[in-house]
């Protein structure tokens, strides 16, 4: 009894020595080293989105630990089970929901400084210049290679081809008459 006692002390005794033993892990050199070239080394987007608590809000960080342990399915996120331990793992998701010490200046007057008109809305002409039903365009996002074609949706035939700007979302918003589309751009 007395030697099952010792025993049991022994291992109780050893595991606060064990957790305080392993280094913690350096989650932002592991941010840098896996996460970075994806997401930005400031957090604030790139082909992947931002990581920051302002855009993480809406998942829970149990959900967002499993992101990143399984991926996203059918997305440029991959899981990182076989490459990080947990602690690894949680230690990146702790830091992720950790605000910046500044959110960069982004209001109207900086959008309005970024714009690139590639075609002065008054000098297009008036009708569609393709015989496709304008109503039934089909936007193919090719986030690969930064690039979008616009397909006649009733025949699925290519009508234009054309570069982009980096990482487009793949969710393109109509305006109602089929006149105008709108991708946003993960890096704003
Ligand atoms: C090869 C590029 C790439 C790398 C490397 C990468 N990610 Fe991602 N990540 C993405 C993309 C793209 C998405 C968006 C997936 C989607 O469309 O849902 C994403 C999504 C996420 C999300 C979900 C965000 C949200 O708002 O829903 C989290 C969290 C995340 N990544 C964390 C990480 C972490 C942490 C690392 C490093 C351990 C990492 N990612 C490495 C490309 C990458």
């Amino acid at each position: 009894m007395a030697r099952l006692a010792m025993f049991l002390f022994g291992v109780l005794a050893s595991f606060p020595a064990a957790a305080s033993d392993a280094p913690a892990p350096d989650a932002s050199a592991l941010f840098s080293i896996h996460c970075a070239a994806c997401h930005g080394g400031d957090r604030l987007g790139a082909i992947g989105p931002a990581l920051i608590p302002e855009n993480l809000g809406r998942l829970k960080p149990s959900q967002t630990r499993r992101v990143v342990s399984e991926g996203r399915p059918a997305t440029q996120m991959a899981g990182f089970a076989e490459v990080l331990t947990e602690p690894q793992i949680a230690a990146v998701v702790d830091m992720i929901y950790t605000p910046l010490p500044a959110i960069p200046d982004w209001g109207l007057a900086q959008i309005t400084e970024s714009w690139v008109v590639h075609n002065d809305p008054d000098s297009l002409p008036e009708g569609p210049q393709h015989g496709a039903d304008p109503l039934n365009l089909f936007t193919v996002v090719e986030t690969g290679d930064h690039h979008v074609t616009i397909l006649d949706g009733d025949r699925f035939q290519p009508l234009a081809r054309f570069p982009t700007r980096f990482a487009l979302h793949g969710g393109a918003k109509y305006s109602p008459d089929g006149r105008f589309v709108y991708l946003g751009s993960r890096d704003g």
